[in-house]
């Protein structure tokens, strides 16, 4: 869990840096968008780093799924007899909001990805299409009840990673004392909040017309 989650860590930071983009220029998106499939040709075919990253996800994505399935069964199923009193713990309250945030991540992961990269599809039905992304994409954030649906997920995410964070440097060892304890749930904090702030910027950003 804590391996593939930290590559889940630098892979939202690597794509929130990449959406900023869409701040500066239209050219400067596309061009940005472009390069992501170009990126080592003619080494590589083209879009071929773009497939070993995906592949690297995909893996990474059923690798940490797989083992939240194993922990959640682990901690529900060891017993075939429920508690009759069970007493409600802090931890139990921070893995739930993990199972059902990672749930909901997982869903709205499903939906980011018809919307922008498999069928692309036009929410705001003004005819942007796939030749070019940042039409697509601005079209889309001017659409309210899609920056909802995008600030809901994003709330979700920060829970998910600031918790995340701090468990996979808890799982490295790293959180022996009260103090690197401390220090690792503000560095889950402080992550979490740099990650889902950039998320943020530019879809409010075209949602109240700083970007058109
Ligand atoms: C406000 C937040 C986000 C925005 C505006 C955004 C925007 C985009 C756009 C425009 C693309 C298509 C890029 C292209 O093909 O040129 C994309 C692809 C993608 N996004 Fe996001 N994204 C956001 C959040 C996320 C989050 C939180 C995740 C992961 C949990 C994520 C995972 C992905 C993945 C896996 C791809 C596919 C890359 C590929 O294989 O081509 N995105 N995103």
């Amino acid at each position: 869990m804590a391996g593939t989650g930290l590559l889940f860590a630098l892979f939202v930071l690597a794509h929130m840096y990449g959406n900023l983009k869409l701040l500066v220029s239209e050219q400067a998106y596309n061009t940005y968008a472009e390069h992501l499939r170009t990126f080592g040709v003619p080494m590589l075919p083209n879009s071929g780093l773009l497939w070993i990253l995906r592949a690297v996800l995909i893996v990474a994505l059923i690798v940490h799924v797989y083992a939240a399935v194993t922990l959640w069964a682990r901690a529900s199923g060891a017993r075939s007899v429920r508690y009759a009193v069970k007493k409600a713990v802090a931890q139990s309250a921070s893995s739930k909001t993990m199972r059902w945030g990672g749930v909901f991540i997982l869903v709205f992961l499903v939906w980011h990805l018809l919307e922008f990269t498999i069928v692309k599809i036009d929410v705001s039905g003004k005819g942007a299409t796939g030749n070019n992304p940042y039409r697509l994409v601005v079209d889309s954030f001017q659409t309210p009840w899609l920056t909802l649906i995008y600030v809901l997920a994003m709330l979700a995410l920060y829970m998910h990673l600031a918790h995340g964070v701090f468990s996979a440097q808890q799982t490295l060892g790293w959180t022996s004392s009260a103090r690197t304890y401390r220090q690792a749930q503000i560095i889950g904090h402080v992550v979490a909040g740099i990650v889902v702030l950039g998320f943020l910027i530019p879809p409010l950003a075209i949602l109240v017309g700083l970007v058109k």
